[in-house]
């Protein structure tokens, strides 16, 4: 059912730290929405945020920017979620699941209390598992609350794969499933790179056991941390793959993105959110595609969700 309600290409913003205000700041350049407001605890924070995003304006696109309060949810298209306790050096993105979840009950009931309709986006780590928590409070359809999943994993493997292979990241076709976090696993089956298969292309026959490409991943896998040791925080990639996100839906693009989706019965998996492959359009998930995995592909994917739901049974409490 195309949703008919007329787009007001309104984004809200929960959370004005660095992923929050990144994201802010490319969708400014980029022109992607009509009105931006941001929404942070600390609100003289927001609104220092506005002030200094808007005076930019003259050299970004025409758009509103201001701050305001959850009633601003309630006509937006999407609501994006980027607060939270970020991961600390050495801290992995599940060491945050009891401290995050507190803060999105509080997050959610607000926003649903004003009989918000639209699309959540949430981006705040263990992504899989808040996206699933906020799906549990708000009770939209689960079509209409996704995670940013693996979208950076995978946009990772393919910048990866084309500096290896010295080809143009855009022609590197390959996808990062599972978790976001330790878990998540490269489906080197459907890598292609100009549409031949990357083991024909590169003439490799068992990724697992190839040192350059089992290092890519390590890299891929690893880099939140490698990136959180040097400079404290990531928030650049993920928030020009938020902007990816939102054009998709705004644009109504049916994009295939590697999102953290909701699965009832894909890859033999039910009520889990996990980074898979879907169709993302105005309406949020069309569709989750069924990549037909191989069996090591898909014991690791299983055994990635099975971490996400055990944090589920026991983490939140
Ligand atoms: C990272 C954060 C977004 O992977 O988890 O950089």
């Amino acid at each position: 059912m195309v949703n008919h309600k007329t787009k007001l290409r309104k984004v809200v913003i929960i959370g004005t730290g660095l992923v929050g205000t990144s994201y802010a700041y490319a969708l400014l350049n980029q022109g992607v929405v009509n009105e931006l407001v941001l929404i942070d605890i600390n609100k003289d924070r927001a609104d220092g945020e506005v002030r200094d995003l808007n005076h930019g304006m003259a050299f970004g696109n025409p758009m509103s920017i201001k701050t305001g309060d959850y009633e601003e949810c309630h006509n937006a298209d999407l609501v994006v979620i980027t607060a939270g306790i970020p991961q600390k050096p050495g801290e992995t993105r599940l060491d945050l699941v009891s401290k995050n979840a507190k803060v999105f009950e509080g997050i959610i009931r607000k926003i649903m209390d004003v009989d918000f309709q639209g699309i959540f986006l949430v981006a705040s780590n263990p992504v899989d598992i808040l996206t699933h928590l906020t799906r549990e409070i708000s009770g939209l359809p689960k079509e209409r609350v996704i995670g940013s999943g693996t979208i950076l994993d995978t946009a990772r493997f393919r910048y990866l794969l084309g500096e290896h292979f010295r080809i143009d990241t855009r022609n590197i076709h390959g996808y990062i499933i599972g978790e976001h976090g330790d878990s998540e696993l490269p489906v080197w089956s459907h890598v292609q790179i100009g549409g031949i298969p990357l083991s024909q292309y590169a003439g490799i026959d068992d990724f697992y056991k190839h040192k350059d490409m089992q290092q890519i991943f390590e890299n891929v896998r690893d880099a939140a941390y490698h990136i959180i040791e040097r400079k404290g925080a990531t928030y650049y990639g993920i928030g020009l793959g938020l902007v990816r996100l939102t054009k998709a839906i705004l644009n109504n693009e049916n994009a295939i993105l590697t999102i953290s989706a909701h699965l009832d019965g894909q890859y033999g998996l039910h009520d889990v959110y996990i980074g898979v492959p879907a169709l993302l359009n105005e309406n949020g998930v069309r569709e989750v595609l069924e990549l037909d995995l191989t069996e090591m592909e898909l014991s690791q994917l299983h055994k990635s969700a099975a971490i996400l739901q055990e944090m589920i049974d026991t983490g939140m409490k």
